[in-house]
């Protein structure tokens, strides 16, 4: 060993001394995690099944009408609301402006001005092209800049497109903007005039510029049992942070099945109790950042609900259960790939010291798995949302075009 080092030693020292070797070794640690804040809306999240279904509507038509511009105009739902966020701190521009932003799988714009507007850093370069990028309810219409962001000391991205609002309609809560980390090909259609190009997202850019070494995004969420501004994950840049899950990762392509296929999309099976009573058949869905619940298609969420004895409480419109009721319930099994992942009952309901939060009653225990609003079969069957990705370590590797999964130490938690 030492023999091998020191032979490693002499060569580099010659060929630092034909000057081969232009700059000096550095070691770095490529692969950069941002922690991660999540915020909780409790007036929003009383109508977290209206938010989420909105959204789902939304991703499922943004990608099968780009040109369109069909708002998901559910009607009902209050603009300016969101369920749960989960914010990082970046800055723009030198010298640095910073910027609290929502971290979002669901699309792959980066931009700002979402509370106000913002004026471009002296750094930034214009490009010409306008922006436009819809969210459900929400819809942002501003300017593409050119500028460096950094998202952590030790990773400034440069050269990096991002959007500066004009206008910003239903973006609320303390965020200044998104930072978009799906797949680049959800930036289709944002750009105008040039609406055929694709915006590389800050993974990419990071990657090419050689600042992470794989390019890839891990996310780490842990549950929390307080309302509020707790810090309780981190996105890694650059691949998964091994000591955020347990156990193996298990990887598998992003899923064939179009639309989830534009997204962090994946296969999946669900089966619901020890005697494996079938609630989804392998289908397509995704997982998604800017989502609360865990929602499956109608035909899956009637078998949920049939096994667990549960009933949609006419409040908070959540399925709810009794005390007696929550003992016998029982763990869904996903089956992802070649393995299976446990979604214990307590996994399955929101944090029951909050029920007063959403206004709830200390009587009953809600459910976090709701109807997505259309049926099986259609390619866009669940989105795994805070609710399942509060409990696994989950991966989307652009370079291979595959999505990864692990336990977590809270797989199994008891959250009160
Ligand atoms: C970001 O900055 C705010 C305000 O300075 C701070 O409260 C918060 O903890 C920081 N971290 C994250 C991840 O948002
Ligand atoms: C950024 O773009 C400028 C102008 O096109 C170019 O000179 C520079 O090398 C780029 N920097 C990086 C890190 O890509
Ligand atoms: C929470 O959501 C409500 C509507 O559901 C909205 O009026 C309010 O502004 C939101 N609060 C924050 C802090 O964003
Ligand atoms: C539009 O795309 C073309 C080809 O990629 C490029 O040459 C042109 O500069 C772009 N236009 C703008 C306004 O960026
Ligand atoms: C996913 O499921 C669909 C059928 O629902 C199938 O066509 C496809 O091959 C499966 N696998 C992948 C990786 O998409």
């Amino acid at each position: 060993m030492f023999a091998k080092l020191s032979f490693t030693l002499c060569l580099l020292a010659s060929l630092s001394s034909l000057g081969v070797l232009a700059e000096p070794i550095v070691i770095r640690d490529r692969r950069v995690s941002l922690p991660t804040v999540k915020r909780v809306n409790t007036t929003g999240i009383a109508n977290v099944l209206k938010i989420d279904q909105s959204r789902a509507k939304s991703l499922r038509n943004r990608v099968q009408n780009p040109g369109l511009r069909a708002r998901a105009s559910s009607g009902s739902v209050p603009i300016t609301s969101y369920a749960t966020q989960y914010l990082v701190n970046v800055t723009i521009g030198d010298p640095p402006m910073p910027f609290r932003l929502q971290v979002d799988t669901g699309s792959a714009n980066t931009w700002f001005g979402a509370a106000k507007i913002i004026r471009a850093p002296t750094s930034a370069k214009d490009t010409g092209q306008s922006l436009d990028v819809e969210y459900g309810d929400a819809v942002m219409l501003g300017e593409e800049w050119v500028d460096q962001i950094t998202l952590t000391p030790g990773l400034t991205i440069h050269n990096q497109s991002m959007g500066l609002a004009l206008a910003a309609v239903g973006f609320a809560g303390e965020i200044d903007g998104i930072l978009g980390i799906g797949p680049e090909v959800l930036t289709y259609s944002t750009l105008f005039p040039n609406q055929t190009s694709f915006i590389p997202t800050v993974t990419d850019n990071a990657f090419a510029q050689g600042l992470i070494n794989e390019h890839s995004v891990g996310i780490f969420f842990a549950p929390t049992a307080s309302i509020d501004g707790v810090t309780n994950g981190e996105v890694s840049f650059g691949g998964a942070d091994d000591t955020k899950f347990t156990g193996d990762l298990n990887y598998m392509p992003i899923t064939t099945t179009y639309p989830s296929s534009r997204y962090v999309g994946l296969n999946q099976t669900i089966t619901y109790g020890a005697s494996k009573l079938p609630i989804l058949s392998n289908n397509a869905g995704i997982t998604d950042t800017g989502t609360t619940l865990l929602l499956i298609a109608t035909d899956a969420f009637q078998a949920y609900q049939a096994a667990t004895g549960s009933e949609p409480d006419p409040d908070i419109a959540l399925l709810r259960l009794t005390p007696a009721q929550f003992a016998n319930l029982e763990s869904l099994f996903f089956t992802i790939g070649t393995e299976t992942y446990e979604l214990t009952p307590n996994a399955q309901i929101w944090p029951r010291a909050l029920n007063s939060a959403i206004g709830g009653s200390d009587d009953f225990v809600y459910l976090m798995i709701n109807d997505i609003g259309t049926p099986s079969g259609y390619g866009f069957d669940f989105i795994d949302g805070m609710t399942f990705l509060e409990r696994f370590y989950t991966v989307y590797d652009a370079a291979q075009n595959r999505f990864g999964i692990a336990n977590t130490e809270f797989t199994y938690a008891q959250v009160a």
